[in-house]
């Protein structure tokens, strides 16, 4: 019955603004949301924790580790065991090592049912880099958000700098070419759009102006007008 519920994909690389949108639509029409990247970052924390490296020697024993998150979403808050790791997680270490355990296949295979969980009524809001082309494939609206890399460059530094974590743009720049570079290469799952996604480009579009644009979209997919 799951089918039954609708799902707006929002895949793209590093800093387009992804989440920001997601939120916002999904605040708009009254549905969950899914931040998918958070689990490849939790994961990749829970990796350092047990000292173990991203490579494949490790990846079944990450892949357990990704099974068995104790994990836990409350009010915008990631909760690991009850500590709160919203800001660890966030950092841009955390999230190379995001990207470098998601590109171990056992991972992804193994935090596929916890994101498919996510569906429920009244509807889902998804943001990743694969929940159009694997985890909802049936999704009636994909989105592919791109902005250029100095927009996003720029997005994730004042970010990080809003919340007291020191960021240099060239560095972080250098990072997030990086992060597309290996997130689009992968052999499982890379990042690229569905078939059916629509693009949207918001390098020089307002959050309400994106917003705007996937809420006309998701009125046109109605199946009855
Ligand atoms: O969206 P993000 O920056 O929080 O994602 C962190 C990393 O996790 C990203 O570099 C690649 C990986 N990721 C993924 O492989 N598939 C997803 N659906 C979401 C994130």
């Amino acid at each position: 019955q799951t089918a039954d519920v609708p799902v707006i994909c929002i895949d793209g690389p590093t800093a387009s603004g992804k989440g920001t949108l997601a939120v916002a639509t999904a605040y708009q029409l009254g549905y969950h949301y899914l931040d998918s990247g958070s689990l490849y970052r939790v994961t990749g924390l829970a990796m350092r924790r047990a000292g173990l490296e991203a490579d494949a020697a490790h990846e079944a024993q990450i892949a357990e580790l990704a099974r068995q998150l104790p994990l836990r979403f409350i009010k915008g808050q990631v909760l690991l065991d009850d500590e709160d790791v919203s800001d660890a997680i966030r950092t841009e270490a955390a999230g190379m090592d995001a990207s470098r355990v998601s590109a171990l296949p056992a991972v992804r295979a193994a935090l596929l049912a916890l994101q498919k969980s996510f569906r429920r009524l009244p509807g889902l809001v998804a943001d990743g880099r694969d929940m159009g082309t694997v985890v909802f494939p049936d999704a009636r609206l994909k989105v592919y958000l791109t902005a250029n890399a100095s927009q996003r460059a720029e997005r994730r530094h004042k970010q990080l700098i809003s919340k007291g974590i020191p960021a240099t743009l060239d560095s972080l720049r250098a990072d997030l070419e990086a992060r597309d570079q290996r997130d689009s290469s992968r052999s499982v799952a890379p990042l690229k759009p569905a078939p059916d996604a629509r693009l949207l480009d918001n390098s020089s579009q307002s959050v309400e102006q994106s917003v705007e644009q996937v809420l006309a979209w998701w009125q046109e997919a109605q199946p009855f007008g």
